[in-house]
């Protein structure tokens, strides 16, 4: 089965306007109270959750394992005039990739951590970790994993957006509980013209539920203050527990 991030072009379709002006004020409330200024995103993917942040005057940097949506990264930055630096990592690594460098930020957006086992997120914080300013930050967003393994919901789905070629998109998921205790989430797109079906892509990704804990406990133990545990988007005011995906602000001590 394909993943979805061999098809950026698909990927992108859901992130309308309106979501990157809600994006752009989530980096706004997120990190009002920092001095932050020079950002790695170790998880970039197309940029859709990053490239807003150069509207608030950051100064970007992006790898990601995926060739293809580095590549459209790469043109959706182009697209809107912001010069960013990307390269070709996995996160558990990322620091060997860029020796003697470091940012005010470094961060994983788009619940990409989960993407290895609970085991290497140790690893994976470390290594974003060594390319941290000191008194710099760690940022990570997830889903609320804590939440799905209490309720094991099965089904997800998003609103239709209107494309601007008139076609509707519809998007669900489906989701898998494997017996391992990893899970396979199903993506289901469907589109529609005029009343009639205009086509189907289905794809499939693979998680590691991480809890919160364990997030929390490797940045401890690295030696970060958590700083803030908010709902993502920032904006959304239901309780923390209660909401699909939160992030993590983590500071770095001086020392
Ligand atoms: C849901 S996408 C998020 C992309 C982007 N941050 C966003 O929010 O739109 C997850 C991204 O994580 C990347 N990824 C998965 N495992 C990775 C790893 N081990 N190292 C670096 N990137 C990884 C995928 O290639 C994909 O681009």
């Amino acid at each position: 089965m394909a993943s979805l991030y061999d098809r950026a072009d698909i990927y992108d379709l859901g992130y309308t306007d309106s979501m990157r002006n809600a994006i752009r004020e989530h980096w706004r409330l997120a990190l009002r109270e920092t001095e932050i200024r020079d950002v790695l995103d170790v998880s970039i993917g197309s940029g859709a959750l990053t490239l807003p942040m150069a509207e608030l005057g950051y100064c970007l940097t992006g790898s990601d394992l995926s060739r293809s949506m580095l590549e459209k990264c790469r043109k959706n930055a182009k697209d809107q005039g912001t010069e960013i630096e990307l390269f070709e990592s996995d996160f558990r690594k990322v620091h060997e990739n860029l020796a003697g460098k470091a940012f005010d930020m470094v961060m994983s957006t788009g619940n990409s951590l989960p993407y290895v086992e609970n085991e290497q997120i140790f690893t994976a914080l470390a290594s974003m970790d060594q390319l941290v300013k000191p008194g710099g930050y760690i940022y990570l967003d997830s889903r609320n994993w804590d939440r799905i393994l209490k309720t094991r919901q099965r089904f997800y789905f998003y609103r239709p957006i209107i494309l601007d070629d008139g076609v509707r998109m519809d998007r669900f998921q489906v989701w898998d509980y494997n017996p391992d205790g990893s899970m396979t989430f199903n993506l289901v797109f469907t589109f529609e013209k005029d009343g009639s079906f205009a086509g189907r892509e289905i794809f499939e990704e693979h998680y590691h539920p991480t809890p919160r804990n364990i997030f929390i406990d490797a940045l401890t133990a690295l030696d970060y203050e958590i700083r803030a545990v908010m709902n993502h988007p920032a904006q959304c005011d239901k309780p923390v527990d209660e909401f699909d995906w939160y992030c993590i602000l983590a500071k770095k001590k001086n020392a």
